[in-house]
């Protein structure tokens, strides 16, 4: 049966995150749209993503006393209150004013680690300095000229960062066809999509009026003085996209990167091992969000044997369509140690700012609450007897 919908443009009304969505929808501009919430090709795994979760199936016990309930996980030696990160995301000022510090703030205030994407729109130092006391992660993209990629590590040692993401899943760039559609080149967007930006002022006023279009900042100071604008900056990033990395990349991270050392994109349970085997310190079983190769697993479809395989040699990360507090129960409870939110808390950022990805958060966490009481547990660690065997 279709439910009524919550329509308000007031994010503090949005009781789901797919109501923040739809209030993200209406602010921004078609090419901003279409780059968060948009999948590879004809999208068919941006909706496996979703439908993973519908065949895990809880069984919860009853009669059990759940009045005290801890949602708390540690990860890396060190406690969470909630068992969820946010997810490195490129160019997120296009949702919101410097919208990689409103993230890194929400992230803070609630406890969990934000990861700053290497295609950010801001500085990871800026980050550093605005969200003092939040755990600060650093994603990177394996660039070909090493002397950049070592200069951004030793820059997010030298900013505290507590772990590096490497991620390895965009080595090939995956088939976005809207950018395709909206750009006439990287970074230069088609007529048609300018004039459509005409009929968002609130966005404009927001995200263009204070700095212009966003660029990425982490990788300004190695571009030559004439080539530093939005379109180039694009350009010269997908040119630099190394597809010849391996496992050799691996061991020279480990001695180059201080930290925790974090692999982003990962759906094979032999990669898995070999990662454990090279001293990686945690994976993300991820598919980039379905933005990369259109047919591909669900993370949450190859959970399970990844967990059983690796146990807790690393730390198991998993990402890819988290929307309900009860999606982010069955993760745990199928093995993994710590969920990534990428959309989810975007869409609380194109709401509503900082403010917006706080109510995303704090939606996410009344339902994780919710579904460890209703499961008849008191913590996360139970909640792995409570799934339906065979189920998945
Ligand atoms: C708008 C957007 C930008 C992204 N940019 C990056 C990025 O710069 N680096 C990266 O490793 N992953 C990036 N991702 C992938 C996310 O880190 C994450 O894997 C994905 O969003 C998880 O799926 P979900 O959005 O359904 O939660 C991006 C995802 C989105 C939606």
């Amino acid at each position: 049966m279709q439910r009524r919908f919550h329509s308000s443009r007031d994010f503090r009304k949005a009781i789901t995150i797919e109501e923040l969505h739809a209030i993200a929808r209406r602010r921004l501009p078609a090419f901003a749209l279409e780059y968060l919430e948009g999948g590879a090709e004809d999208e068919v795994t941006l909706r496996r993503n979703r439908q993973a979760f519908e065949r895990i199936a809880f069984v919860p016990r009853t009669l059990s006393d759940v009045s005290k309930r801890d949602l708390s996980v540690e990860v890396f030696g060190k406690k969470l209150s909630l068992p969820i990160a946010i997810a490195p995301t490129g160019s997120s000022g296009l949702f919101a004013h410097r919208g990689d510090l409103a993230l890194a703030r929400a992230a803070a205030a609630f406890d969990i680690p934000f990861t700053q994407s290497t295609v950010s729109t801001l500085k990871l130092e800026a980050v550093a300095e605005g969200a003092v006391g939040g755990r600060h992660w650093m994603q990177l993209y394996m660039l070909k000229d090493r002397g950049v990629t070592e200069a951004i590590v030793a820059r997010a040692a030298a900013a505290g960062c507590e772990a590096l993401v490497l991620t390895t899943d965009t080595v090939v760039f995956g088939n976005r066809e809207w950018d395709r559609r909206h750009y006439v080149r990287p970074g230069k967007l088609e007529l048609s999509s300018k004039l459509e930006v005409l009929r968002h002022p609130r966005w404009i006023w927001d995200v263009l009026v204070p700095n212009g279009v966003p660029v990425f900042e982490n990788i300004l100071e190695f571009m030559p003085e004439k080539n530093a604008n939005p379109v180039r900056t694009r350009a010269f990033l997908v040119q630099q996209m190394d597809p010849s990395i391996t496992f050799k990349e691996i061991a020279w991270l480990k001695r180059v990167w201080p930290r925790k050392l974090v692999v982003k994109g990962v759906l094979d349970v032999e990669d898995a091992r070999r990662l454990a085997d090279a001293g990686a310190d945690g994976i993300v079983v991820s598919n980039h969000g379905a933005r990369q190769l259109d047919g591909s697993v669900s993370p949450m479809d190859v959970l399970p044997k990844i967990a059983e395989a690796i146990g807790s040699r690393l730390c198991i990360m998993v990402d890819g369509g988290f929307r309900r507090g009860t999606d982010i129960v069955k993760a745990i409870g199928l093995g993994a140690h710590l969920v990534l939110l990428g959309r989810a808390t975007l869409y609380g950022l194109a709401a509503g700012g900082e403010e917006g990805v706080k109510h995303a958060l704090s939606i996410l966490r009344e339902e994780i609450d919710r579904t460890v009481g209703l499961l008849g547990v008191t913590s996360l660690s139970e909640c792995a007897g409570r799934l339906r065997p065979g189920s998945y």
